[in-house]
Parts: structure tokens; C-alpha cells; sequence
């Protein structure tokens, strides 16, 4: 593992500058610089949503881990993948925008396929209702992955699998939060999926913006999607 020789910092200079990106093809841009640094600069902002969705999904998934089928949407390095490895899951495919993202995903070795795609811009690049588990971390925030995409990400989940959701709780994504609560609720209502868990988190990861310190809170969102 590399060493970590990032400042907190110089960690939080890089993604306020990230800032300055509006449109989704410079927020990838944005990453595709970041992507060499990323693994080691998330580590100094004590990013756990990676390790937190991995929990969430083994403590709900009984059936067998080593058959079953996750598509990581938005993978970037593959840090969701190396989590879901630890409890047991063997089977990945990445979805990413940032080519540069996808190198470092590829060169983990975890996956078995990678496909690069520019999440909101058309339907997902896979077979529709055949993953097992369908996991997005840290991509669904203001900025980045439009909230309809989460319909897709339903789409794409066998009836009887999972699709685990993370989002941020802080100041910023507050208007996108909510929205995107409103959309996973019209979905429980319109029969699509059922709602299994949502775990919000205080010490989600350490603050970088100029009006809050310490830690900003998430959350989690387990969903089940129901038989059909
Ligand atoms: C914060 S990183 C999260 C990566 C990984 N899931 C993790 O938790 O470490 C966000 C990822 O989403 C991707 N991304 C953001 N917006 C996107 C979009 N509209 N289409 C495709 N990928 C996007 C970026 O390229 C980046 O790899």
C-alpha cells in the first residue's frame, strides 16, 4: 500500500477545487486528475462509506456470496469491491465515467469486467435484472450522478437482490438528499422495491468545506427489490 503523504490540508485544497467543476463531464475531468492520489487522500479524510455499504449489504444478504453477481456503479478505484471481498463476495463489475478511475479499478484485479459510461446520459450499459446486489458509494451527491439514475440501478437488480445507496447529509447536498428521498419513497410506492434498511452516520467523513469542521454526516440506503 502506498504510503500516505497528503496533508488534511492539501486533501481539502484538492476537492474544494473539485468545486469549480459544474458540468458532469468536468466532474469526471476532475477525477480523472485525482484518480493517482485518490485511494491515499480519501484515507486522510477518513472516508468509510465504502466499509459502511459493505456492512449494510452483508448483514442483509443470506444467500450465497461467492455465486452472486454485484454491479458497483460509479466504481472508481474499486474500493467498494475491496470491502464486499472481505465479507465473502467474489463476482464485480464496475461501471465509471473517468477512464482514469477505471485504469486503477482494472489493475486491482477484482473485477471481471469494466465498462466506462457516463452515468444520466442514457441507460446503464448492462442486461437488465441481473445482479444480485447493486451498490453506488459516494457518487450520488450534488454535482455528480443525477437522482433518476437510481431507477436504473432497480432495473438492472434481479427481483430478490439489493441495491445499497450512499449519500451525503451535509450542508451542500442537503436539496439533493431530499430529493433523492422523495424518488426512493415514489419508487417503495409504486411497488419497485422495499425499503430494508437506512442507517444515518454521524462521523460520515472528516468536513472539507470553509463553514463546517470535524466530521459531516451520510447515509446508507438498503433496498430490496421486490418479486415480480
Ligand atoms: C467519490 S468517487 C467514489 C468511487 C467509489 N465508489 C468509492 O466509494 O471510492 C465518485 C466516482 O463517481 C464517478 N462519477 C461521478 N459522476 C459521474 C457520472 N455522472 N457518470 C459516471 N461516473 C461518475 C467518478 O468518476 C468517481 O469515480
Amino acid at each position: 500500500m502506498a504510503a500516505v503523504t497528503n496533508t488534511f490540508e492539501s486533501v481539502k485544497a484538492t476537492i474544494l477545487s473539485a468545486h469549480e467543476s459544474t458540468t458532469s463531464v468536468e466532474k469526471v475531468n476532475f477525477y480523472n486528475s485525482w484518480a493517482e492520489n485518490y485511494d491515499q487522500d480519501v484515507a486522510v479524510l477518513d472516508y468509510r462509506a465504502p466499509s459502511l455499504a459493505a456492512n449494510s449489504i452483508s448483514s442483509h444478504f443470506s444467500s450465497d456470496r461467492e455465486a452472486a453477481v454485484v454491479l458497483d456503479v460509479a466504481c472508481g478505484t474499486g474500493l467498494v469491491a475491496k470491502q464486499m471481498k472481505r465479507h465473502g463476495f467474489g463476482h464485480f463489475m464496475g461501471i465509471d465515467g473517468s477512464e482514469a478511475m477505471l485504469k486503477l479499478a482494472r489493475e486491482s484485479g477484482l473485477y471481471q469486467d469494466l465498462k466506462q459510461s457516463m452515468l444520466g446520459e442514457g441507460p446503464l450499459p448492462v442486461q437488465w435484472g441481473l445482479f444480485d446486489v447493486v451498490v453506488i458509494v459516494g457518487a450520488l451527491s450534488i454535482g455528480q450522478v443525477p437522482v433518476g439514475v437510481v431507477r436504473e440501478l432497480c432495473k438492472s437488480t434481479k427481483p430478490g437482490g439489493y441495491i445499497c445507496m450512499t449519500t451525503r447529509s451535509n450542508r451542500d447536498n442537503v436539496e439533493y438528499k431530499a430529493a433523492l428521498e422523495h424518488e426512493l419513497k415514489q419508487m417503495e410506492d409504486e411497488g419497485l422495491w422495499t425499503c430494508v434498511e437506512v442507517a444515518e452516520v454521524e462521523d460520515w467523513e472528516r468536513a472539507v468545506s470553509q463553514q463546517e469542521d470535524g466530521y459531516i454526516a451520510g447515509a446508507v440506503y438498503l433496498y430490496k427489490k421486490l418479486k415480480l
